[in-house]
């Protein structure tokens, strides 16, 4: 009972690329720290590459092992005899465990950019095509003033490059080399650590043997760089969600990334970016996870770092999983330019455009906005878009208003207006497609 409350092989097992590669350049420092000949190390190595291929085939490891590391030890032994047992010289599972998980980040931090990257593509992809598509922006949810399509898909994208940026920095902090710092103090034999680090392509080796073997930071900055990613991806499933829905109906998905109600045969529900939303909500329990691993932790090593495995792996899994569900989801969304159009014009979203044009003709803003504050309670006292007042009408509110005026209020206009740097002008968009894309 106790044996199976403490093993992580179930955990742990999937580290045995990472466990192997870590063996095998350890192997080589130590025929240069004078442990192991030049034969032994190669023998070592043929051992280590044979499981390697067992594990590739799915052959399980030994029964009753603790860990990963135990595990391969034991097969090591059982393949080449004793001299298997050297192979732990001056090694402790607790640097070896460090390296493993750096080395996991490493690749997985490379997972998650790749998969980052191919969610930009396709919002970009799409946000190329939608250069003429106007919808509504939102504040508070109230329609508020119009915007392109593109401009908003590529908010996202500007999300993503930010959280590309996370993983990637987390990664630069991981690229240390902890081996040879022995279970807490360092290494008793001389191994060239610096040399070590640079055959498993780390930057260098960690500083310090006592914090090297007990800090996982690398492991809550990645997980917290994932779960950012989370939060951006809920955001857009919530924009999907109630885009699909008929209450907007800006948005169709396709019958393979929507699916049915068991009861209702008209429904067609936008579950899998429902559970996207969903799983931001464990990525962070991940991280929180983590954290709390690592609080109050005493140095050196403590068995409580072994808890780090199951966040760590969960988070990733999780988090790479969701975001290539949203590419398809962003690749596959049917959009409604005829209904976004609809919104846009519905809204009296051109207000902003009339308090403009007024400010333009030398009205104080303020005033401005309290002179088309008054036209939008005209238009809808009077049951009509903003664009249909009349110019006596407009008069009357300000004498300043000629027929002019009316060029403004279009959706086209009001885009055209937001030329500024980062505004939804086409001009500006196309630019931000152009850097999206390089
Ligand atoms: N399974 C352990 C972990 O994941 C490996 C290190 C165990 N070290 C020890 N001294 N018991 O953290």
């Amino acid at each position: 009972m106790a044996d199976a409350f403490m093993r992580s092989l179930p955990v742990d097992v999937r580290l045995w690329r990472e466990d192997i590669q870590g063996s095998r350049a350890y192997a080589r420092a130590l025929v240069g720290a004078g442990v192991l000949t030049a034969t032994e190390a190669e023998q070592i190595d043929r051992g280590l590459q044979s499981i390697a291929e067992e594990m590739e085939s799915g052959r399980a490891l030994p029964e009753g092992s603790e860990d990963i590391h135990m595990a391969i030890e034991a097969r090591l032994i059982e393949k080449i005899g004793p001299l298997g047992g050297k192979l732990h010289t001056g090694r402790s599972r607790n640097d070896q465990v460090a390296l493993d998980l750096r080395l996991y980040v490493r690749d997985a931090a490379d997972r998650l950019d790749h998969a980052l990257n191919r969610l930009q593509q396709a919002l970009t992809v799409r946000a190329e095509e939608h250069l003429d598509t106007i919808l509504p922006g939102y504040t508070h949810t109230q329609r508020a003033q119009p915007v392109l399509l593109a401009h908003h898909l590529l908010a996202y994208v500007e999300m993503l490059r930010r959280d590309r940026g996370r993983v990637k920095d987390a990664a630069r902090r991981a690229d240390e080399s902890p081996l040879g710092s022995g279970a807490l103090a360092g290494s008793g034999f001389p191994l060239d650590r610096e040399r070590l680090a640079r055959d498993l392509g780390f930057a260098r080796a960690t500083a310090n043997s006592l914090d090297a073997v007990s800090d996982r930071d690398f492991v809550v900055e990645l997980l917290s760089a994932v779960t950012l990613v989370m939060i951006h991806l809920s955001r857009l499933s919530a924009e999907i969600v109630a885009w699909t829905g008929a209450e907007y109906g800006f948005a169709e998905l396709p019958d393979s990334l929507a699916s049915g109600s068991s009861m209702m045969p008209n429904k067609k529900n936008p579950c899998a970016a429902e559970l996207v939303r969903a799983r931001t909500g464990r990525v962070t329990g991940d991280l929180v996870a983590m954290l709390m691993v690592i609080k109050g932790l005493p140095l050196a090593y403590n068995r409580d770092l072994q808890e780090d495995k199951e966040a760590l792996f969960d988070g990733v899994d999780t988090g790479l999983a969701a975001l290539e569900v949203t590419t398809s989801l962003v690749d596959g969304i049917r959009f409604n330019p005829a209904a976004m159009r609809a919104a846009a014009l519905g809204g009296y979203s051109l207000a902003t455009e009339a308090a403009d044009y007024l400010t333009r003709r030398g009205i104080p803003f303020r005033e401005a906005h309290r002179i088309a504050g008054q036209a939008v309670a005209q238009a809808i006292a009077a049951g009509k878009p903003l664009e249909e007042l009349s110019l006596a009408e407009w008069q009357r509110l300000s004498p300043v208003a000629d027929a002019g005026l009316f060029e403004h209020l279009t959706l086209e206009s009001a885009i055209k207006a937001r030329a500024v740097l980062g505004g939804t002008a086409r001009s500006r968009v196309e630019e931000a497609i152009e850097r999206a894309k390089a």
